[in-house]
């Protein structure tokens, strides 16, 4: 199909909010399952990296009310949900997950889910979570893992005639070696296969448009161009299955480590220093819209 097409894995985009938290999404139960581990006394620094509408944030603030909570994304939409949804309970901050941090507080945790495998390179996502967590501070995560998105991936390899994948989707080995090298101490690092079916064609190619393919659309100049390259992908699709597979981590700082070398890496690789407080956060302008789905 004609302008169906994803050359870079620059991920960050604006996402449409609305859609998004309208939709049958078992976020929800991922986002549980990342609270559910989080160990966190009354005062702590706790970040939500990439936030989204602020539903995890909601149940974190609802389990530890005496928590100081900043949700942190990239999308000007999703963090204006969060703050509609959370107000003064939370502090918002619009940063790039994978470049380093403007000047925070350390945390004393980072939560994070289904935001992970937008990042692609996660060597530089760990190093500069890490330069922002205490030592001994806790990282538990949800996002997407390796073999994630087979069946929407060949969808969308039928349409466009490209193998790309946009998305990183580590597996638990790479993952375990890329935390340890970052100045973690990994405590769980799993996959695990949590497939969506939708048989609802509408509602399926909704979710597939708000949730899956926002990389793709950004790129395209009409409104009725992506409503086709949604519904091609739909019909490419061997079932009406989201073939999602979980990479679940909890992991601390280490008490000791120096993440220098592979934040010079990262700020290398993005041309900032490490010094962290005078980086720009995306502008509204630099983030691309995605259209309405309805
Ligand atoms: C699927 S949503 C998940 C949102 C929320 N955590 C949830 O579970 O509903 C992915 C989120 O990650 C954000 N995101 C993607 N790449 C990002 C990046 N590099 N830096 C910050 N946020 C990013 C998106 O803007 C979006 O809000």
């Amino acid at each position: 199909m004609g302008g169906a097409s994803l050359t870079t894995r620059d991920n960050v985009f604006d996402w449409d909010a609305a859609s998004y938290d309208t939709l049958p999404l078992p976020h929800e139960e991922w986002g549980r399952r990342v609270v559910d581990q989080l160990d966190l006394e009354p005062g702590d620094r706790v970040l939500d990296a990439g936030c989204g509408t602020g539903r995890d944030a909601a149940l974190v603030l609802e389990r530890h009310p005496d928590i100081h909570l900043t949700c942190l994304d990239a999308s000007p939409s999703m963090l204006a949900a969060a703050r509609d949804r959370l107000g003064e309970r939370a502090a918002y901050l619009q940063a790039t997950l994978g470049m380093p941090l403007p000047a925070v507080p350390p945390f004393d945790a980072v939560m994070s889910v289904a935001a992970f495998h937008w990042v692609p390179d996660h060597v530089a996502l760990f190093a500069t979570l890490a330069e922002a967590m205490r030592p001994g501070a806790q990282l538990v995560s949800d996002c997407g893992g390796s073999g994630q998105l087979r069946i929407v991936n060949a969808a969308i390899a039928d349409v466009t005639g490209q193998e790309v994948d946009p998305w990183e989707f580590a597996d638990a080995t790479t993952t375990r070696s890329r935390l340890v090298r970052a100045g973690f101490e990994p405590q769980r690092v799993e996959l695990r296969p949590d497939l969506l079916r939708l048989d609802d064609p509408a509602l399926l190619e909704r979710y597939l448009a708000t949730v899956i393919l926002g990389g793709y659309l950004r790129g395209m100049p009409s409104t009725a161009e992506q409503v086709r390259f949604v519904r091609e992908v739909r019909l490419a699709m061997a079932e009406p299955v989201i073939d999602y597979i979980r990479l679940e981590v909890v992991a601390r700082r280490a008490m000791r480590h120096q993440t220098r070398a592979t934040l010079a890496d990262a700020a290398a690789r993005f041309g900032h220093t490490t010094g962290g407080v005078d980086l720009p956060t995306p502008r509204r302008d630099d983030v691309a819209d995605v259209p309405t789905f309805s």
